[in-house]
């Protein structure tokens, strides 16, 4: 049975970070314990809990009976003339305690023998989400397929009867017949998803219903965020609800390299989405911390605890990006990211949260 606490577990085998000495965090494991689980924004390689490091790059999660699992890019492969790794799959880990990741393997893996096949390794797999249908029972995977010059621009869906899968690759298509690069998904309180992607080689970003299933665009589509085109345009999408309002959080659009978020506000899904600049506040901020967004988690069991999930891109050996984990904090109206060196999820019981 796995354990829950991280106070009770030796060091060497956790994660995110309870004194993990490859990221020299709160002290050495002389005891065999472990102190305090501490998430470290960007210091390091992250473990799972074989000691390997996390490949879970433009990662999202899913909540799913207790149990989050985190889905990503899995890059363990040598950087390719400066700015690709092939393929190797979407990987999954699971954890009950979001400290303690546990592999479960690689839930969508590349397809090598097929060169016309979406998953071949020569082609690109990013920024996977997955969420979980109710009524079909199924895990519904969305993800960015293009080619290595992504000009494709397509998205790919997969299914599974099991969040940890494997995942059976359906079709890509471009839904609502428009480019899709960087993407997300969100299913909303009333069960009612949605595709949320950059299109119009990144003029605006759409926000697509799916069909009941969650397989396809509905056609039901608004466009926003409209901008001539990069390194203004927005990317890298993460949505979260909040008391009933909608929050975006987006990049600009500059490949691996960081530049400056900015988030929007709605009360209705489709808009109209009030653009509110950048959350990120203080130090480097201007650089989104040296970080990218890809999720927003919703802690649960935790009034008003979510977590801004995003990527450090190492260009020059991209299996090595780190990842950069921020509490949000809501203000008047709005949201704020603060740097942290280190943190932990009692941040979120704190009189002033986070
Ligand atoms: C970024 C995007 C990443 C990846 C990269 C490739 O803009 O957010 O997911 O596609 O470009 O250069």
């Amino acid at each position: 049975m796995r354990m829950i606490h991280c106070l009770v577990l030796p060091c060497l085998v956790l994660s995110v970070i309870c004194g993990s000495p490859s990221i020299g965090a709160s002290g050495e494991p002389s005891s065999g314990k472990s102190e305090v689980c501490t998430f470290l924004p960007g210091q390091g390689t992250w473990l799972d809990t074989d000691g390997h490091a996390i490949q879970a790059h433009g990662g999202g999660m899913l909540y799913h009976e207790g149990i989050y699992y985190w889905y990503g890019e899995n890059k363990d492969g040598p950087t390719l003339n400066g700015n690709r790794v092939d393929v190797i799959g979407i990987s999954c880990y699971s954890s009950r305690d979001l400290y303690r990741w546990k592999f479960e393997g690689l839930a969508l893996k590349a397809v090598p023998d097929d060169p016309k096949h979406d998953l071949h390794p020569s082609r690109v797999c990013e920024r996977p989400k997955v969420i979980f249908n109710d009524k079909t029972r199924k895990f519904v995977m969305w993800v960015h397929i293009d080619d290595a010059k992504y000009q494709y621009a397509r998205t790919g869906v997969a299914v599974s009867d099991t969040p940890v899968g494997p995942f059976r690759y359906v079709e890509s298509f471009r839904p609502n017949g428009g480019e899709s690069r960087d993407m997300t998904v969100f299913k909303d309180d009333d069960g009612k998803a949605y595709v949320i992607f950059g299109t119009g080689w990144h003029t605006h970003v759409q926000i697509a219903d799916l069909t009941d299933d969650y397989l396809k665009p509905s056609g039901v589509y608004t466009n926003h965020f409209q901008r001539p085109g990069p390194p203004t345009s927005r990317e890298a999408p993460a949505i979260f609800k909040h008391q009933g309002r909608y929050y975006l959080i987006t990049s600009g659009t500059t490949g691996w390299a960081c530049n400056e978020a900015m988030y929007a506000v709605a009360d209705s899904i489709h808009g109209p989405w009030v653009e509110k600049g950048n959350p990120c506040v203080g130090k480097n901020a201007d650089k989104t911390f040296f970080a990218q967004s890809t999720f927003v988690l919703p802690v649960a069991g935790k009034k008003d605890a979510f977590i801004f999930m995003a990527d450090r891109w190492n260009s020059e050996n991209l299996r090595d990006s780190q990842y950069v984990w921020l509490p949000v904090r809501f203000t008047d109206g709005g949201i704020r990211l603060e740097w942290l060196d280190s943190w932990d999820l009692s941040q979120f019981d704190k009189p002033t949260k986070p």
